[in-house]
């Protein structure tokens, strides 16, 4: 069969680049579902298949490989059961944790936490794989990167962009000194021409323009610009009547002082339509935990008791307050990122309406919550109704694992 029937034109130029070049680092990035971990685990496995033949030749009874990735799970997912369905290769661990295959000794380690240097500190490695190594930890990737010691070790990388100034964008894939030997590829989601058109035309509509989409289908290293909700139309996303008998909820940012107002954001979902209505917003400053606890009730006789109240973790004391008080208060998961993706996410998709009756405090901080270029996260300025959005949004929907909203940011 030809090789175009089995890969993608931009994976064969990566295997050419493999086979011909001479080189120390490969590192393949871009967009979301692009083919790159597709192609570097064949890369991999002729990598154990060369380094087999060279410990032979240099009568290494125990050659050594380090198989890096975000953590134990993604390492499983992406690379051990990838393998083991394109291949048909399944590999096990031994009591060590360590795979083996062609004779080698496959030593994963993860990159997510410094703890990850554990497993490999001092070992000489004859090479390595990372997957979605921008999320690596510096100080572990740089470790990564000693252990391979072995004259002729060589490391092949994927990942997904981040900000221009990352460690990765900056000390490698933009360093082309010969000597530094690094080979780059950036893919963007149409190389990847084995995924349907329309599970790339959903995808695409599905993506916030700006940043999300310059990175997640372009493959693009930016960072974010301007207003993040910029999908936001205040004039076809306010109305003067939400429908009855939605699935309701809450959000809650805690705050106090002046320019931290606290803040509780009441949403509903509706089934049919799958349309996310804001429906109420109760912002005030200088006002005690029992007022809050006070207006937590009305909000649950107005909308139905037992719905979650979605808060901010950093003030415990008041979660459990409310909690003791028959609030179904709950922990969010704060994770800036995923979670203003996600909001801006439904927007996109025209998912998301305000009624005209709170829309002033929404309006007031949606046009004015801008990206920090240079951290490449909002910046916390008018950051309140929109903390309690996401807290509320991200949270209900989380469980709704859905591969469009792909978790890249972490
Ligand atoms: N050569 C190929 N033959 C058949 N299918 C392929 C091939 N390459 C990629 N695919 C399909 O495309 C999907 C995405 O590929 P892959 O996981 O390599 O993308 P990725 O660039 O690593 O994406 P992400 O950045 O999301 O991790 C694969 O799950 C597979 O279904
Ligand atoms: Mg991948």
């Amino acid at each position: 069969m030809a090789l175009i029937n089995l890969l993608t034109k931009k994976q064969i130029e990566v295997l050419q680049s493999y086979l011909n070049d001479d080189w120390k680092y490969l590192i393949l990035n871009g967009a979301v579902r692009a083919g790159k971990t597709v192609i570097d685990n064949y890369l991999f496995l002729l990598e154990l298949k060369r380094i087999k033949k060279l410990a032979e030749r240099e009568k290494e009874p125990h050659p050594q490989y380090i198989l890096a990735g975000y953590s134990s799970n993604s390492i499983y997912t992406n690379v051990i059961s990838s393998i083991e369905n394109q291949f048909g290769i399944v590999m096990n661990t031994d009591r060590h944790g360590h795979y083996h295959l062609f004779g080698i000794d496959i030593v994963p380690a993860y990159t997510g936490s410094v703890r990850g240097i554990g497993a490999i500190r001092g070992m000489t490695s004859y090479g390595a794989y990372i997957n979605e190594a921008s999320l690596a930890t510096h100080e572990v990737f740089q470790e990564i990167v000693q252990r391979c010691s072995v004259g002729s070790a060589r490391i092949i990388c994927d990942t997904n962009p981040s900000t221009p100034t990352h460690w990765l964008k900056t000390d490698y894939i933009d360093n082309h000194d010969p000597k530094a030997r690094i080979k780059a590829f950036s893919f963007t989601i149409d190389d990847n021409t084995f995924l349907s058109k329309d599970y790339v035309e959903t995808l695409k509509a599905a993506t916030p323009r700006g940043m999300f989409y310059d990175r997640s289908i372009l493959g693009q290293w930016v960072t974010g610009d301007g207003i993040v909700y910029r999908d936001f139309d205040k004039e076809t996303m306010l109305i003067n009547e939400a429908p009855k008998n939605l699935e309701y909820y809450c959000g809650v940012d805690w705050g106090f002082a002046e320019g931290h107002e606290n803040v509780i954001t009441v949403f509903g979902d509706d089934p049919d339509t799958d349309i996310t209505y804001l429906l109420d917003i109760y912002s005030s400053t200088g006002k005690y935990i029992d007022y809050w606890v006070d207006i937590a009730q009305q909000i649950q006789e107005k909308y139905g008791y037992g719905i979650n109240f979605w808060c901010d973790s950093a003030r415990p004391e008041y979660v459990s307050y409310f909690q003791q008080q028959g609030i179904q208060a709950r922990n969010s998961d704060k994770s800036v990122m995923a979670g203003v993706e996600y909001c801006s996410s439904i927007i996109k998709l025209n998912k998301f309406r305000v009624l005209q009756s709170c829309a002033k405090p929404f309006l007031d901080d949606v046009y004015q919550y801008v990206w920090d270029p240079v951290k490449g996260v909002p910046k916390k300025e008018h950051d309140n109704v929109m903390d309690s959005f996401r807290y509320a949004v991200f949270n209900q929907h989380k469980k709704v694992d859905n591969q469009v909203f792909k978790n890249i940011y972490f």
